[in-house]
């Protein structure tokens, strides 16, 4: 709906106090993604990219979050409330030319697009529109008061709440997602003060501002809605994630993936899983992993920025990062793939076998005890128990090739550059300096010599 003439500010500067962490709230993480991506993520299909976002506390931290995003951040210095970051990201807002504000708090991580889409639904209606929602336990929300013809009157926060002056409380609750009119607004949020009992100054005092200029305001009654729910403390953010987690996980299990024990297995909002996929409990897999019908996550298994081909088989107890399974290919149990390690179809990783910018080619295989970093092997290899690619001197990386066809004995060490050639043998317990020529075979290690045992005299 790109006609509707809406730019959203997202608030994103506070601290989050009540989270006790050195981490800026809005990056704290529900299933390995800041929170922050997820309001931006419900906004991006109604409103693309019309979306500021203020950011004060760790602002660093959070540009360097959401790198290529620079330009959309306005930055609150001191954070002195709500209303304040409303009027520091104000100038940018009326560059735009749009006609409506569409506000919502950055710690709102479960909103969906169809609730916001609700919320712009209302454009040209009121001058102001604030969603509510009658929570079971209106916790520190602010109080939605409303007068005795159910008209909006004041959200007034809970801490500055007086029974005497607002009347005994309803439920009903700020969920801090608003709808401003631009040309409306403009000469009331100068009007806002802080005299209350936080000194800050609250975008929700807008709301009686805009009833005493006879202004239109509208509560959007939202129910009891989970998804609505902001989060200030660990206790939030884990009620959040594990909402989050379950249905993720049951969309996956509708759409034909196959989940055993789903109750302890976490995908991340970006995963995407083909039906007919298969994924055992307590597996992890985040970021932008993309899992073909037919591959085979295992057990205990930790996954992120991970491809996986259809008919590859991950057994348990891996550590998969940034890594390309390709058909057929196998690793674990109990392998780690860092970033670049790519297995080609049908290639075969065992136990305690580490790759690192490694290709390992169609058929090869490693199965125990290896590491193969800043690596290339050909097809149809063999890599005994216990290779290591002694790939850094120190200061510098090197490559070592292993060619199509290659047999690497046990216990070697390959000190990079090297290559071995096509075929080339390289004998068990060999240190490999120089190049092994195709077909060639390679040993370096001390010769045996067989002496005569000498045995204690009884
Ligand atoms: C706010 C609302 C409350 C509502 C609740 C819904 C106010 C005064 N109160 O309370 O009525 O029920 O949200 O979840 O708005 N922020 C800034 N700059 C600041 C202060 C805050 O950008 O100077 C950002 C925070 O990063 C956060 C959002 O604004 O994302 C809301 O701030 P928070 O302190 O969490 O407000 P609440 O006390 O939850
Ligand atoms: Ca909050």
């Amino acid at each position: 709906m790109p006609d509707m003439n809406i730019t959203a500010v997202v608030l994103a500067a506070g601290k989050g106090t009540r989270m006790h962490s050195p981490k800026p709230k809005v990056l704290q993480t529900l299933l390995n993604e800041p929170m922050l991506y997820y309001v931006h993520a419900a906004l991006e299909p109604l409103l693309g990219e019309c979306v500021l976002t203020v950011i004060g506390h760790g602002a660093d931290m959070v540009e360097a979050a959401f790198p290529g995003m620079e330009d959309r951040f306005v930055e609150q210095k001191e954070q002195l409330g709500t209303g304040h970051a409303l009027q520091v990201a104000w100038d940018a807002v009326k560059a735009t030319g749009s006609e409506y504000c569409l506000v919502i708090n950055g710690d709102t991580p479960l909103v969906t697009t169809q609730s916001l889409e609700r919320m712009a639904g209302v454009a040209g209606c009121c001058d102001l529109a604030f969603m509510t929602i009658t929570p079971r336990d209106p916790a520190a929300f602010g109080r939605v008061v409303r007068d005795e013809d159910r008209r909006i009157s004041a959200i007034v926060e809970a801490k500055d709440y007086d029974m005497n002056v607002h009347g005994p409380v309803t439920g009903e609750v700020n969920a801090g997602i608003y709808l401003l009119k631009i040309s409306s607004m403009e000469p009331l949020l100068s009007e806002l003060g802080n005299d209350n009992k936080s000194g800050e100054y609250y975008i929700t005092d807008l709301i009686e501002l805009a009833v005493s200029k006879g202004l239109t305001v509208d509560g959007v009654q939202c129910g009891d809605d989970l998804s609505l729910m902001g989060i200030n403390s660990p206790r939030e953010l884990v009620t959040a994630e594990n909402a989050l987690r379950r249905q993720i996980v049951e969309d996956h299990i509708d759409n034909g993936v196959i989940v055993h024990s789903p109750e302890t297995v976490v995908i991340g909002p970006k995963v995407t899983v083909e039906p007919g996929a298969e994924i055992f409990g307590h597996c992890e897999v985040y970021g932008t992993s993309a899992v073909a019908a037919g591959a085979r996550l295992g057990s205990y298994t930790y996954i992120t920025d991970s491809t996986f081909a259809p008919g590859c088989d991950i057994k348990q107890f891996c550590h998969i990062e940034g890594a390309e399974v390709g058909p057929d290919a196998w690793a674990g149990p109990y392998a780690r793939l860092r970033p670049g390690a790519v297995l080609k179809a049908g290639s075969r990783v065992g136990n305690f076998v580490e790759m690192k910018k490694a290709v390992l080619g169609e058929g090869s295989k490693a199965s125990h005890l290896t590491y193969l970093g800043d690596a290339e092997v050909g097809a149809g290899a063999n890599i005994g128990a216990g290779t290591i690619t002694c790939n850094y001197d120190g200061k510098n990386k090197f490559v070592t090739k292993i060619s199509d066809g290659a047999f690497i004995g046990s216990n070697t060490a390959l000190v990079a550059p090297v290559t071995v050639g096509e075929n080339a043998l390289v004998g068990a317990g060999s240190t490999i300096t120089k190049d092994v020529p195709d077909e060639g075979t390679g040993i370096a290690r001390g010769k045996q010599i067989n002496i005569k045992r000498r045995m204690k005299k009884s």
